[in-house]
């Protein structure tokens, strides 16, 4: 296949495989619109980097795909990045940039017991970002911040078709589920990773509680940016990581499920 993209695409971004399930629901409410991936799977897990280093890898890795790509806008379909990035490269590049933000507001306006839990990596759940959603939408509910070393990793390698141990899910889920004598009922899906083992989440969860998933929303914002034309030709979108490893036979159909198929090139140098 040749590493040329489709004129005009969405470009979808982030640290690994969490990011598809944005692109899926932009693919689902815009089947028109070509879409391009690209995980920058070399330094996964983005959660673990110190703020000045995310930001530099981010703005470079960008800076590469904009010109290689031409894309018409680009989505941080990534929290971790989104809630410290984005000013950076709104600053920086033309193209307008959609990103993904715990998904506070709808959760506290829709929570009945008015406890709240926000489940992301120890990158969002310690943003500045996140504290001022918190104070500006939280109200009423009390909200607890659950920073998962783990699970973003764990979803990672469910999708590249390793088996993943209940209990380590239950290690990273269980403070999520608080009860002071009113139960949490909403738990917010602040890292992207996540929704790809919602069913798993589900079976691990003490009692049952509403997921959110932003994605559908950030999907209609894509839509309104995008405007009514799409142009998308009968070619399969494509996928890129920077590590440069050629993906498993598990990924490979992982991604053929999400519309995408991988291109082959070396490490990106950046
Ligand atoms: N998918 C990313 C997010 O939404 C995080 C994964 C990582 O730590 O690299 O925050």
């Amino acid at each position: 296949m040749s590493s040329a993209a489709p004129i005009s695409s969405v470009l979808v971004f982030d640290s690994g495989l969490g990011g598809l399930t944005v692109l899926r629901e932009i693919e689902k409410a815009r089947p028109d619109l070509p879409l391009t991936y690209v995980a920058d799977d070399a330094v996964f897990p983005i959660g673990r980097l110190a703020d000045d280093v995310l930001t530099a890898r981010v703005v470079s890795v960008m800076e590469h795909y904009i010109a290689k790509l031409a894309p018409r806008m680009a989505v941080i379909a990534c929290n971790t990045a989104s809630t410290l990035v984005l000013p950076v490269l709104r600053a920086k590049f033309t193209i307008p940039f959609v990103g993904t933000v715990p998904a506070i507001k709808p959760a506290c306006a829709q929570s009945k017991t008015k406890r709240i839990s926000v489940l992301a990596t120890p990158g969002t759940v310690a943003r500045d970002y996140t504290k001022a959603l918190i104070k500006e939408f939280a109200g009423d509910c009390k909200v607890t911040l659950v920073g998962a070393e783990n699970l973003a990793s764990l979803a990672e390698a469910s999708m590249r078709g390793a088996a993943v141990d209940e209990m380590a899910i239950v290690r990273e889920l269980s403070r999520c589920f608080v009860d002071d004598g009113a139960r949490t009922d909403t738990v917010v899906l602040a890292c992207t990773h996540y929704p790809l083992i919602l069913d798993r989440l589900k079976a691990c969860s003490p009692w049952p509680v509403t997921f959110i998933d932003p994605a559908p929303a950030i999907a209609r914002r894509v839509s309104e940016l995008a405007g009514p034309d799409g142009d998308k030709s009968t070619e399969t979108g494509r996928a890129y990581f920077t590590s440069g490893h050629t993906p498993g036979p598990e990924l490979v159909a992982a991604l053929a499920a999400f519309g995408l198929a991988p291109v082959h090139e070396p490490p990106l140098k950046v």
